[in-house]
């Protein structure tokens, strides 16, 4: 159960020494986690029943634990709602001439900008995330107006969202995750795409790109994971129309090397390389040689 307000423990360390002694005495008391600030240690307690006894209690314990006098203080803290206070605190991320926003922020776009509302729930896609910033990255040099658009783990919607406002054709964005797919919903109405951007419930696999047909798209958005990426190429080659583009993601940049081979042997030539942090995706273009048989 989760208490209005927590009873808040610090000790002050008087050597860097037995901070860690320290912090699992504050633990041994029942505190979930340890707060280190400097010299100051600070667990979080439900409250007890006498603050003051168990104050006195807890300093008795932690000096036993060092043989030391210590310095310990509590207060009350009310409780928050750490996840809403994260949610509360995003603000507007730009990423090339897209804007992406929370439905609470206001951002004031620049002439040339585009505006994407996309509030963060279970799904996976926000202006937060490094991966998310590198396909949109890519998204933006590698989209055509009217091109036939495929997102593959489509998330919070994002990447649909941003190619239908950059101009597409018909997007088709497919989640294999019924939580986020709720959420994909709810932003793909917030942006007035909804009847642009068709949403799929499945998991994509060769048969799925298969079932959709030769050249059925002229960009595939995937920004997902290389264990999942990988094995597609061949169906990605199969899946776009001549001089298709596929942009991929969530790749660590020690598997680039990888991919651009298996991209390579696939059909595809690298265009475009982005990375941010220690993540890594790039832009392919469909070459018009057929790919070596898989
Ligand atoms: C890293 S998130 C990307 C979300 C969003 N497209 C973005 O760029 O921020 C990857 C998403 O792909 C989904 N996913 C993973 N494998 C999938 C598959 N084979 N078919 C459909 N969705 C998949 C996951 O559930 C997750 O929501």
């Amino acid at each position: 159960m989760i208490p209005d307000r927590w009873f808040v423990l610090s000790v002050r360390s008087p050597s860097e020494q037995l901070n860690n002694e320290l912090a699992e005495g504050l633990i041994a008391l029942g505190g979930a986690s340890v707060e280190e600030d400097l010299d100051l240690l600070t667990s979080y307690y439900l409250p007890p029943d006498d603050p003051a006894a168990f104050a006195r209690a807890a300093q008795e314990h932690l000096e036993r634990l060092v043989d030391r006098r210590l310095e310990v203080v509590w207060r009350w803290e009310a409780h928050t709602d750490w996840a809403e206070a994260w949610r509360r605190g995003l603000k507007p991320r730009r990423v090339g001439r897209i804007v992406v926003t929370p439905s609470w922020a206001e951002p004031e776009p620049g002439p040339d900008e585009l505006v994407i509302v996309v509030d963060p729930e279970m799904a996976f896609g926000t202006g937060e995330h490094a991966t998310t910033r590198g396909a949109l990255r890519l998204l933006q040099e590698a989209l055509r107006p009217g091109d036939r658009v495929l997102d593959i783990g489509t998330g919070s919607g994002i990447l649909a969202i941003a190619a239908a406002e950059l101009g597409s054709g018909p997007v088709l964005a497919v989640e294999a995750d019924g939580d986020a797919i709720e959420n994909a919903r709810d932003n793909l109405r917030r942006n007035g795409v909804d009847t642009r951007v068709t949403l799929e419930h499945a998991f994509v696999d060769r048969e799925f790109l298969e079932r959709r047909g030769p050249g059925a798209y002229d960009l595939i958005l995937g920004n997902i994971l290389s264990g999942v990426l990988r094995p597609l190429l061949p169906a990605f080659h199969d899946a776009l129309a001549a001089g298709g583009r596929l942009v991929i993601g969530g790749i660590l940049e020690e598997e680039a090397d990888d991919m651009i081979e298996a991209a390579e042997a696939a059909g595809f030539e690298l265009r475009t390389e982005d990375l941010e942090d220690e993540w890594w995706g790039a832009l392919c273009v469909r070459t018009a040689t057929a790919r070596p048989s898989a």
